[in-house]
């Protein structure tokens, strides 16, 4: 087994920050690197007995590299620098040196499918057909026809080829026109792209997130891929099976290659994107073979889930029944390209109490058998800002879909973090300019200095639970366990080690109490933490299970 064992990222907790948009220092509108290290002490400040702080055990950073920006940081114009928009590579050095101090790892966004078109690399491919960089992209013909060299299409809608007059050849792209794809095939790219990965790793850096780390591969014969039978997804792109362009298994070489640079370095983890729609596989072979791929492989089973015990579990035993022995679970609710999950499951749960569906969310997370990662704002139950304006809108990497309607942007799960009461929810520090994107007009009730003032609210229950989770084994090492065959009105299971069980339940009803008749020792259970029973205290199970009642047991 490649794995190495009781990795901090097996029972840490990771959170992800969008620097536009987590805390601007500089006064300019946008977020950067001085704005998160003011805002450390709030993500993990236990070793000072922080109260008031999350205590996280990593942070991700959204990409911070630089950029023009089209597709905000996933399209890298320099791998070895810091968008000017965030700062410098001396307060990059800043961040990770203070984070350090805090017990904070520091993972980065590693965006090497593709570059952006203003990469020096993609200036020098596009220039002619002999260059040294010729082959560096996937630079192909048009067919005799004159059409498009092949049926693959981009993820942000179209084609995914675009055509370069200087070459007379199209160029693909798996996202938009300014994002081309590099060509893994070529050796030489291979050995540049690893050389960044040792440049961040040699800086110190914890780890990365591979972004859109499931399509680096395509077929070198570009052969069209097959139209699936009878789907009708309005993005185009999921109505093909993705045969040809995704999930090669040349693309599991590349990631090999990675996770050899990164074992020789010491507690470095390795996370990709990997989500892959296909009915033969699902994203546990990134783990590889003997785990010798990805340590952590994002999929998306939470984010897709609706609001219904009986399909959350079903997804959390597929996970427990695909991750191979030895290997780590992981698990989110939210990230910066999908509506926050209070958004989803307020709307299609009939529910009027998101502080209910907030707290029951954050138990699952924590609660089940893998790696969390908690997505800035979550905590104090942010939602989407909806129907921005279009003139405040930011994310047009999406292009039009074939009905002309441009699909609806990302931008409103990534609205300014709401820190306070004062303007602009105190994530910036300039009170005269416009932030990156507008701020929530919710921001004075739901606020993190309004949270931590009330013991009750969504955030309180979080560092409860984070600092609960920390200090048990079952939670963090045991095995997972549901009680019930098929929940349709609540959840019930155990986290259990030799030494330590712990019960969770969550009541998904909100008007209905609920028996609790499993089949469980009844007596002498501490709770942990309630919205109904008292925390602390020893007592027999309840026999019924009040609407909404999230429950933490722990067998004495
Ligand atoms: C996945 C990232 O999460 C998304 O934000 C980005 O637009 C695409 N990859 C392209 O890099």
């Amino acid at each position: 087994m490649t794995a190495k064992s009781n990795q901090w990222w097996e029972t840490g907790v990771i959170y992800q920050i969008y620097p536009l948009t987590f805390a601007d220092a500089n006064g300019d509108g946008h977020g950067d690197l001085q704005g998160i290290i003011k805002r450390l002490d709030y993500l993990n400040n236990k070793q000072e007995n922080g109260k008031n702080s999350l205590g996280i055990d990593a942070i991700w950073l959204s990409p911070i590299n630089d950029s023009p920006m089209i597709d905000n940081g996933y399209d890298v114009s320099n791998y070895y620098d810091i968008c000017p928009v965030f700062g410098t590579l001396a307060d990059f050095e800043a961040l990770l040196t203070q984070c350090h101090q805090r017990n904070i790892r520091v993972i980065l966004d590693l965006v090497v499918n593709h570059t952006s078109d203003r990469h020096p690399w993609f200036v020098e491919s596009r220039s002619s057909k002999d260059n040294p960089k010729s082959d560096w992209y996937h630079w192909q013909d048009a067919n005799p026809d004159g059409s498009v060299p092949n049926n693959w299409l981009s993820y942000f809608g179209g084609t995914a080829w675009t055509y370069c007059p200087e070459r007379e050849q199209y160029y693909y792209h798996a996202f938009n026109q300014n994002q081309p794809d590099l060509n893994w095939n070529n050796p030489q790219v291979r050995q540049a792209v690893y050389d960044i990965v040792r440049f961040w790793l040699d800086k110190g850096v914890d780890g990365f997130r591979l972004d859109a780390s499931s399509v680096y591969s395509k077929d070198k014969y570009y052969r069209y891929n097959p139209v699936k039978f009878g789907t009708t997804d309005k993005n185009n792109y999921n109505n093909q099976d993705h045969l040809y362009d995704k999930n090669l298994p040349e693309n599991h070489h590349i990631i090999r290659e990675i996770r050899e640079i990164i074992d020789r370095y010491d507690g470095r983890v390795l996370i990709g994107e990997t989500f892959i729609d296909s009915p033969m596989f699902d994203s546990a072979v990134f783990y590889g073979v003997d785990g010798d791929e990805l340590h952590l492989p994002f999929n998306f089973e939470f984010t897709f889930s609706p609001w219904y015990p009986g399909y959350i579990q079903r997804e959390i035993q597929k996970k427990e029944r695909i991750t191979p022995k030895g290997c780590c679970p992981t698990y989110f609710l939210d990230n910066h390209d999908i509506p926050r999950h209070l958004s989803r499951w307020i709307e299609c749960s009939l529910c009027t109490n998101p502080k209910a569906i907030a707290q029951a969310a954050a138990t699952i997370l924590l609660t089940v058998r893998g790696t969390p990662v908690l997505y800035y704002g979550q905590e104090i139950g942010m939602v989407d800002y909806v129907d921005i304006p279009l003139e405040q809108r930011r994310d047009f990497a999406v292009v039009k879909g074939e009905d002309g309607e441009l699909p609806p942007a990302r931008d409103g799960c990534r609205t300014p973090m709401q820190w306070d009461d004062s303007v602009h929810a105190g994530f910036s520090f300039g009170k005269d300019v416009e932030p990156y994107l507008p701020v929530n007009d919710n921001y004075e009730e739901v606020n993190v200095a309004q949270q931590l003032a009330e013991d009750d609210s969504i955030l309180k229950f979080y560092i409860r639970l984070l600092e609960i989770r920390k200090n048990s084994k079952a939670l963090t090492q045991g095995s997972w366990r549901s009680l019930i065959h098929y929940p349709y009105e609540h959840l019930a299971y155990v986290r259990e080690t030799a030494a330590e069980k712990v019960l969770i339940v969550i009541n998904f009803s909100y008007e209905k109490p609920f028996e609790l008749d499993e089949d469980i020792e009844p007596d002498n259970w501490l709770v942990l933490i309630s919205n109904i029973q008292n925390t602390g205290q020893e007592i027999a199970l309840p026999k019924t299970l009040q609407p909404f009642e999230i429950s933490i047991f722990k067998k004495v």
